[in-house]
C-alpha cells in the first residue's frame, strides 16, 4: 500500500511525528504495527516496524473519497528513521501493514491500567482512544496512564492522554519529573494503595487490565506483578524485524503453550502468561 504525508515534524528533540493519509481500508487495530520502507533505494534495504499511534477512520460525510489517516510517534536512532524525519508533506512511502496482533479489549473491564516505557508510549495513544470509546456496564472505563522516561524532556504526549479522559503519571530516572524510579516502581505503588485495583471478579463482575510496552526488563518485572496478583496483563514486545511477516524467522522467541513464536506473527502483543521470560 503507498501513503501520503500530510504532515511530519518535530515535537521535541529526537522525537517526530508523522501524519499519513491512504485510500482504501486499513482496519488497524491498537498494537498492530507496519513495515515502512523509508526510500526508494536499496539503502537501507529493509523496511522499518513502526507502531500505529493513532488511528483515524475516514469520515466520507467531511472528505472527498473518505481518505482514512494514521500518525505514527517516532524517535529518531539510526539510518532509517534519519530519513523518515526528512519526509516531507506530498511524498510517497510504501507500506506494508496492518501487522501482528493488536491489543484485546476485554469487554468485562472497568479499568484500564497503561504502562508506556520510553518509546514504547507509541501505540498506547492509539489503545487509550479505542478504550476510551468502550463502556463497561453503561459507564466510561476508568484509564490510567503510567509513563517511565530517562528524564522529563522525554515525556511525550501527556496532554494528549489528559484531554482524552485519562488519569496520567510519570516517573523519570533522574527524578527531574513525578516520581523518581521507573513505571515498574508506579505500578507497585498504585497496587498497595488502591484494594480496589482487581482481576474480574467471580460470577461476571468487573476488573481491572494492565497493557504495556516498554523495554524489555521493564515488561518482565510488569508480568511478574500481574501474574502473581492475577490481573490480566497484554504485553507489547519490541524484536528486531526485517520482513515482518514470518518469513524471515529473525524475530522468534519461546513461548509456553507452543515452542516458539514470532514476534511479528503471533505478537507484537501477547498475553503477559504466555510468554517463557526466562527464555527471551
Ligand atoms: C513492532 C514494532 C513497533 C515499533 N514501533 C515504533 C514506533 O512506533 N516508534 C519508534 O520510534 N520506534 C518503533 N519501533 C522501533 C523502530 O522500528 C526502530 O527504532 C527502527 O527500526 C530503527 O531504525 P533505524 O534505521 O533508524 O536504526 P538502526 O540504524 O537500524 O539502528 C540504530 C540503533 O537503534 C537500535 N534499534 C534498531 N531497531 C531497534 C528495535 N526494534 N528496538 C530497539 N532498538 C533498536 C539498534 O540496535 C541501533 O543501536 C518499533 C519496533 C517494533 C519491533
Ligand atoms: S521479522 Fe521476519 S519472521 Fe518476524
Amino acid at each position: 500500500m503507498q501513503v501520503v504525508v500530510l504532515e511530519n515534524k518535530r515535537v521535541i528533540g529526537s522525537y517526530f511525528k508523522m501524519r499519513l493519509s491512504y485510500d482504501g481500508v486499513l482496519n488497524a487495530l491498537p498494537g498492530q504495527f507496519i513495515m515502512m520502507k523509508v526510500n526508494n533505494s536499496y539503502d537501507p534495504l529493509l523496511s522499518r516496524p513502526m507502531s500505529f499511534h493513532r488511528i483515524i477512520s475516514p469520515n466520507p460525510s467531511l472528505e472527498k473519497g473518505g481518505r482514512g489517516k494514521f500518525e505514527i510517534l517516532y524517535q529518531v536512532v539510526g539510518k532509517g528513521t534519519g530519513i523518515m524525519s526528512g519526509l516531507k508533506e506530498g511524498d510517497k512511502i510504501d507500506i506494508l501493514g496492518p501487522l501482528g496482533r493488536g491489543f484485546l479489549i476485554p469487554d468485562w473491564m472497568d479499568r484500564a491500567i497503561i504502562i508506556a516505557g520510553g518509546m514504547g508510549v507509541a501505540p498506547m495513544m492509539a489503545l487509550t482512544e479505542e478504550i476510551s470509546r468502550h463502556e463497561v456496564k453503561k459507564s466510561k472505563i476508568s484509564i490510567s496512564v503510567f509513563m517511565g522516561v530517562k528524564t522529563k524532556d522525554d515525556i511525550l504526549c501527556r496532554e494528549d492522554f489528559e484531554r482524552i479522559g485519562a488519569e496520567v503519571y510519570v516517573s523519570t530516572e533522574d527524578g527531574s519529573l513525578g516520581k523518581k524510579g521507573t513505571c515498574v516502581d508506579l505500578l507497585k505503588e498504585l497496587m498497595t494503595n488502591t484494594p480496589l485495583f482487581s482481576p474480574p471478579s467471580e460470577g461476571g463482575g468487573c476488573g481491572g487490565a494492565i497493557f504495556a510496552c516498554g523495554p524489555q526488563g521493564m515488561l518482565k518485572a510488569i508480568a511478574g506483578i500481574a501474574m502473581d496478583k492475577k490481573i490480566l496483563c497484554q504485553v507489547s514486545l519490541d524484536k528486531r524485524m526485517a520482513c515482518g511477516t514470518g518469513a524471515c524467522l529473525g524475530c522468534v522467541i519461546k513461548v509456553k503453550s507452543q515452542k516458539y513464536a514470532c514476534v511479528c506473527k503471533e505478537g507484537p502483543v501477547f498475553d503477559a502468561g504466555e510468554i517463557n521470560w526466562e527464555m527471551l
